[in-house]
C-alpha cells in the first residue's frame, strides 16, 4: 500500500515538474529579454522541491514544488514582456540625457522611434541621425509650442496609419537654478510649470486618441523631487509633483480604455540637466535682478553667489550609468503588467518610503543629511554671533 502511494506520488511529482518546466520554456521563448530571470525562477522551485523531497519525503517535496511554482509563475507573469514587434514610441526631449539615450536604446531593440527634439539642427539630433536605424524619425518638437505639438501629431499619425502609436514618453524637462523658494524668480516657477507640466499635459492630450486606439502606454518622467519635498527644488519639485499627480489620475481614468500609465521618479543621474556655467550665470543674474534689496541684504552676497556651486557639488553623487532609468521605462512600455510608479536610482525608493511611512519630523531630519552646501544666510550668521555674544 505504502509503495503504491509513494509511486503514485512519484509520478505526480514527475508530472508537475514536467508541466512546470514546459510552461517555463514556453514563457522563456516568448520573452527574449527575460531569459535569465525565467531560468532562475524555474530552477529555484525545482531545487527547493528536490531538497524537500530528500528531507521530508515525496509528499513534502510535491507540496513545496506546487507552492513555489505558483509564486514564481505569478512573479514571472508580472515580469513578462510583450514583444517589440513594430511598436512605435514617441519620446520628447531627445536632444540629450535620458531622452537621447532612450531613443538609441529603443531603436536598438527594434522599436519604431519618433524622437522629438528641441532643436532639429542641434548636435543631439545630428547624432541620432547618424547612429540610429532608418526606423527612427526626428521631429522638431518644443513641447511648449502648440503649433509644433500639432505638427508632430500630424507627422506621427501619417506614419503610423496601419500599425498605430504604442507609447508616448514625456521626458522633456527643465531644472532651473536650484535655490531657496523665496529667492527663485517668478519666471523660474513659470518656466518649470510651462515645460515640465503644461508641455507634458499638452503632448499627452494630443496623442491620447492614438494611445487609446492601440491600448498603449503613457510614460511620464517625473522626479524624486516631485514625490518628496527637497530643499532648493520648490519650482522644479512643484512642477514635477503636478506631473506626478496628473499621471496618477490619468492612470485611473485611462484603465477603462486599456491604456496603462506610469510615472518614473528617478534620483540623480549625470545628464544635460546639470547644465553649463553659462546657463547658471544667466539664471543667477535673473535671480539677483528680481530680488528685493532687504532680502538680498538678509541672505548676503556670498550666500547668493554660492547657489551656483550647489549643482557642481552634486555631480559626484549622480550616477553616470543611465540604465536603471532606461530599464524602468522599457518595463513601463512592454511589461504585461507595468507598475504605476518606478523609482530608479540610488536613494529614490528609500526617501519616498521614509516620507510616506514615517512622521514628517523624521523625514525632515533624514533629508537634512543630504549633500548640500554648508552656507548660511548672512542675517542668520549675525544673529547667531549676537546670541553667542550675550
Ligand atoms: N538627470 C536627473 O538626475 C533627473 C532626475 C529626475 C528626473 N529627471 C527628468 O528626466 C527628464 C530628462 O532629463 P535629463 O536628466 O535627461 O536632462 P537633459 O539632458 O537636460 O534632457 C532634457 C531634454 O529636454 C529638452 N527640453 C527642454 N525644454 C524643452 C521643450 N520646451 N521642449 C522639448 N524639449 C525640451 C532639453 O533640450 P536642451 O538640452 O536643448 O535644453 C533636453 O534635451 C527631465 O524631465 C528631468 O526633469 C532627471
Ligand atoms: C512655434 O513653432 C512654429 C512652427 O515651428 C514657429 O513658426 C513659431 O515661431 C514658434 N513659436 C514660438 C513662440 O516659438
Amino acid at each position: 500500500m505504502d509503495a503504491l502511494a509513494s509511486s503514485t506520488l512519484g509520478w505526480l511529482y514527475v508530472g508537475v515538474t514536467t508541466l512546470f518546466g514546459v510552461t517555463m520554456l514556453f514563457v522563456a521563448k516568448r520573452s527574449p529579454m527575460e531569459k535569465r530571470n525565467v531560468l532562475v525562477w524555474s530552477l529555484l522551485p525545482m531545487a527547493l522541491a528536490l531538497l524537500c523531497a530528500a528531507t521530508l519525503g515525496a509528499a513534502g517535496g510535491l507540496g513545496v514544488l506546487c507552492a513555489t511554482s505558483i509564486i514564481s509563475a505569478v512573479y514571472l507573469g508580472a515580469r513578462t514582456m510583450l514583444p517589440v514587434g513594430d511598436k512605435a514610441v514617441l519620446i520628447t526631449g531627445s536632444d540629450t540625457g535620458f531622452g537621447h539615450a532612450l531613443a538609441k536604446y529603443l531603436d536598438n531593440l527594434g522599436f519604431v522611434v519618433f524622437a522629438g527634439v528641441l532643436n532639429k539642427d542641434g548636435p543631439g539630433a545630428e547624432e541620432l541621425r547618424q547612429t540610429c536605424s532608418r526606423r527612427l524619425s526626428l521631429l522638431q518638437l518644443d513641447i511648449t509650442n502648440a503649433t509644433q505639438v500639432k505638427e508632430a501629431y500630424v507627422k506621427v499619425s501619417e506614419k503610423v496609419q496601419n500599425t498605430g502609436l504604442w507609447g508616448v514618453v514625456n521626458n522633456a524637462g527643465v531644472l532651473g537654478l536650484p535655490a531657496d523658494g523665496e529667492l527663485l524668480p517668478m519666471s523660474m516657477y513659470r518656466q518649470c510649470m510651462e515645460v515640465n507640466f503644461f508641455g507634458a499635459v499638452e503632448v499627452s492630450k494630443t496623442f491620447l486618441p492614438l494611445l487609446r486606439k492601440s491600448q498603449g502606454r503613457l510614460v511620464n518622467i517625473c522626479s524624486m523631487a516631485g514625490g518628496i519635498p527637497l530643499p532648493k527644488y520648490a519650482a522644479y519639485g512643484a512642477s514635477k509633483a503636478a506631473l506626478s499627480m496628473f499621471s496618477g489620475v490619468m492612470r485611473q481614468e485611462l484603465s477603462k480604455w486599456g491604456v496603462k500609465v506610469a510615472a518614473i521618479h528617478p534620483s540623480g543621474f549625470r545628464t544635460g540637466i546639470l547644465g553649463t556655467s553659462e546657463l547658471w550665470d544667466k539664471q543667477e543674474k535673473e535671480l539677483l535682478e528680481n530680488l528685493p534689496a532687504d532680502t538680498r541684504q538678509d541672505y548676503g552676497e556670498d550666500y547668493l553667489l554660492g547657489l551656483k556651486s550647489y549643482l557642481p557639488q552634486l555631480v559626484p553623487h549622480c550616477n553616470t550609468d543611465l540604465s536603471p532609468v532606461l530599464s524602468a521605462i522599457l518595463h513601463a512600455l512592454l511589461a504585461r503588467r507595468p507598475h504605476g510608479l518606478y523609482t530608479p536610482g540610488r536613494g529614490a525608493y528609500i526617501f519616498l518610503c521614509i516620507f510616506c511611512y514615517f512622521p514628517l519630523w523624521f523625514y525632515d531630519f533624514f533629508s537634512s543629511r543630504m549633500p548640500s552646501t554648508e552656507s548660511v544666510p548672512r542675517a542668520l550668521r549675525t544673529w547667531e554671533a549676537e546670541r553667542k555674544h550675550f
